[in-house]
Formats: structure tokens, C-alpha cells, sequence
């Protein structure tokens, strides 16, 4: 069943990677919960494929193949967070002295990574605005050795052409990597657009339900996953069985939450729009979208993703998270709770203020993850919050 291109994603989605179990005939793929693995003898090492649980797992591998299935490309790998996965890409693909061009909008982990640990180790960084591409064709230097997009980026949603970027990347024998996180393979598949790796926290969507943190590298070329896959190896970033076979479960409805979900925020924003002590709102499925052709052109959807301003600024702002009581204020997105982040003291806290203002992520910037609860209920609580400001 698994990587069967002619089925359709959803059909992928449930079915690829997972077969019955040989001994038992379980549906599910067993959570393989061991250290290491017997060989029957010195000369059929690895006869089986697997030695040691840091270097390969069968629950994992299953997990691995899935995404593959639906990512496109010729592997994936799955790490203990998205941030081992981001961290193992840019180590696996750079050394002491390249240069590495970012989106300026990005995760803040992703910037506090490549400014705050991997800089020490002589890694030079430059933060540009990828919506435009020409940007990054002035940022290339004689060693620059890998470009990371983040589209949509968080928590602004920027975006990034994908295609147009990878052509500049292509042109110059650059890596592209694409953080898909917030839309999902089911909504945009970078890969086809030409980029050489997608990523993801696989805590968001893929998982779903704030029960596992995990990431995932999917690579269009072999020779970019043995690089990353020897630096997972080496510094023993990768999930556990256990992670997988949660995430394993997960993916098997991501694209129908994703679709629902972004049903859920297309209304939140659409009510948002009318609220007299909302400034702004910001979400792809708006026409007011600044990208919208963009987003039209690049995804076959908006997600679950969305951001507005107050009236009244930091202070409405946090007013108006302490009385929300349905929308949960934590860090987390994707997941089928309804979740309410202040980016600015929570995901991007460590990111200077001037640096995080240029990108357009203002101090009263509320990020919402809209989850699976009814809309008419989410709608309700923003109202309340919103009419006692
Ligand atoms: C877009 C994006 N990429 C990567 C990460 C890092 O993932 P994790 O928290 O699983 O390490 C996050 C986390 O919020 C994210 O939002």
C-alpha cells in the first residue's frame, strides 16, 4: 500500500506504512519498545535493517514511510522535536563558516538555534524578507550553502514562493528547505514545488492531539538524507517508538482536521473582521490577505492559522487572552484544541525586539490555533472577550 502514488492522499494518509503485524495480524504497527535488536550472526548483521534503537526503529520507520507517502521525495526521517529536525538539516548540510539565508520571519527556536548555538560554531546567518525573491539572490554569498524558508511563516503568515525560490536555489546549487509546519502536506507539498527538503514539527498537525512532540525531514534526493540522517545518528535526535506510534495514529486524520479546522478559522476571522475593538485580522482565506494569490496559487488551502490586533494595544491584548475561557492560552498550534498564543512573550520571546518589529511581529499580535470545537461556541468566547475590553 505504502508510497502508492496512483491512491489518493487520503487513502495514503490512512494506509501507507502500515501493515498487519507478521506474528499477530494487528492492525496497528506494533509499538516496537526495545534498545536493540538480535542478529543471528556476524555475517547476517543487519540482515533485518535494524541494530540499535538510536539508529533505526521499525515503529519509526513506518511513521518515516508514511510521510514519505504523502511528502513526496526519496525519505524521510523523523526526529525527537521539530527542532532536532531543523537543527540535524542545517548541521547535516553546512560547516563551520557557511552561510545560511532565513526567512526573517521564522519559528522563533528556528532563529534562536542558528543566532544563539549554532553562530558559536562559526555559522554566519542572514534573516531576509523571502516574499520576494530577489532578496535572496542579493543575500548569496561564495558561501552560502543553504536556504530556509518558513511559509506560512510563523506567527505573521507570511509567505514565501515556494517555486520561485527554488528556482534561485537551483540556479546556484543551494539546498532549499521548506518549514511546512502550518499547512501540511495534505494543503502544500513543497517538494513538487521544487524545493530539495520539507520539514516539519510533527507536534502541530501530523500528531494533533498535544499528546507528543516530534519532527520530520522529508528530502527530495538521497544524498541529502544520508547527511542528515549520519548527524541524527550522531547526536541522537531521533523519536521514540512510542512518539511514532502516536504520530502514526495522527497523520491518519490529518488532512480531515486540517479541513475542518481551517473551516473553523475561515469563520473566526470572518467574525473577527467585524468586531469594532479588532484593528486588524490576518488570515490567507481573507480577501484582505496582502498574498492571497499567493496562497491561492501555492496551497490548496488557508489552515487553522490566524492572527489579529486589538484595539488598545499590549494591554487590550492581554486583557483580552485572560478572559477568554474556551481558547486555551498556551504555546502549542495545530492540535484539535482551540489555542491562544501572545508571540511575543511566548514563541518568539528571545528574539530582539527591533529584529522581531521589522518582521511585522508587533507587541499586540494575538496568534490563534484554531482547533476542532464548534465555531459557533469559539465565536462566542472571542465576543465575550472581546465586548468586555
Ligand atoms: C513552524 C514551526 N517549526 C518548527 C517548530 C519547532 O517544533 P518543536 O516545538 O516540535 O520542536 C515549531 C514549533 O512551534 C513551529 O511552529
Amino acid at each position: 500500500m505504502s508510497g502508492n502514488d496512483k491512491q489518493h492522499f487520503k487513502t495514503r494518509e490512512v494506509r501507507a506504512g502500515v501493515r498487519p503485524d507478521p506474528v499477530t495480524g494487528a492492525i496497528l504497527t506494533p509499538i516496537y519498545q526495545t534498545t536493540t535488536y538480535i542478529q543471528e550472526s556476524v555475517d547476517k548483521y543487519l540482515e533485518k535493517g535494524y541494530s540499535y534503537s538510536r539508529s533505526g526503529n521499525p515503529t519509526v520507520s513506518a511513521l518515516e514511510e508514511k510521510i514519505t507517502a504523502l511528502e513526496g521525495g526519496a525519505g524521510s526521517l523523523c526526529f525527537a522535536t521539530g527542532m532536532a529536525a531543523t537543527s540535524c538539516t542545517i548541521m547535516g548540510l553546512v560547516g563551520s563558516g557557511d552561510h545560511v539565508i532565513l526567512s526573517d520571519v521564522v519559528y522563533g527556536g528556528t532563529h534562536r538555534v542558528t543566532t544563539k548555538v549554532l553562530n558559536r560554531w562559526g555559522l554566519e546567518c542572514s534573516f531576509v524578507d523571502t516574499s520576494n525573491p530577489q532578496n535572496i539572490e542579493q543575500a548569496i554569498r561564495d558561501n552560502s550553502k543553504l536556504i530556509f524558508t518558513e511559509t506560512p511563516a510563523n506567527p505573521t503568515l507570511k509567505l514565501t514562493d515556494i517555486a520561485a525560490v527554488s528556482e534561485v536555489a537551483k540556479a546556484h546549487a543551494i539546498p532549499h528547505v521548506v518549514d511546512n509546519t502550518f499547512l501540511t502536506p495534505y494543503y502544500q507539498r513543497p517538494l513538487e514545488l521544487g524545493a530539495d527538503i520539507t520539514l516539519h514539527s510533527t507536534t502541530k498537525f501530523m500528531e494533533g492531539h498535544n499528546i507528543s512532540v516530534g519532527g520530520s525531514i522529508t528530502a527530495a534526493s538521497k544524498e541529502h538524507l544520508e547527511q542528515i540522517m549520519f548527524v541524527r545518528n550522531c547526536l541522537g535526535s531521533n523519536m521514540t517508538p512510542m512518539v511514532a506510534f502516536y504520530t502514526l495514529q495522527g497523520v491518519k486524520t490529518m488532512s480531515t482536521r486540517i479541513e475542518a479546522q481551517s473551516a473553523n478559522a475561515l469563520k473566526v476571522a470572518r467574525f473577527l473582521e467585524t468586531h469594532p475593538n479588532v484593528d486588524k485580522v490576518c488570515y490567507p482565506g481573507l480577501e484582505s490577505f496582502p498574498q492571497k494569490e499567493l496562497a491561492d496559487r501555492q496551497a490548496s488551502g488557508h489552515g487553522s492559522m490566524l492572527w489579529f490586533e486589538v484595539h488598545g494595544g499590549v494591554e487590550s491584548g492581554k486583557k483580552l487572552m485572560d478572559a477568554l475561557q474556551l481558547w486555551s492560552l498556551a504555546e502549542n498550534l495545530g492540535s484539535v484544541e482551540s489555542l491562544v498564543t501572545h508571540s511575543v512573550t511566548m514563541t518568539h520571546a528571545d528574539m530582539p525586539r527591533e529584529e522581531r518589529m521589522a518582521a511585522g511581529i508587533t507587541d499586540g499580535l494575538v496568534r490563534l490555533s484554531t482547533g476542532l470545537e464548534s465555531a459557533e461556541d469559539l465565536i462566542a468566547d472571542l465576543k465575550q472577550a472581546l465586548d468586555g475590553l
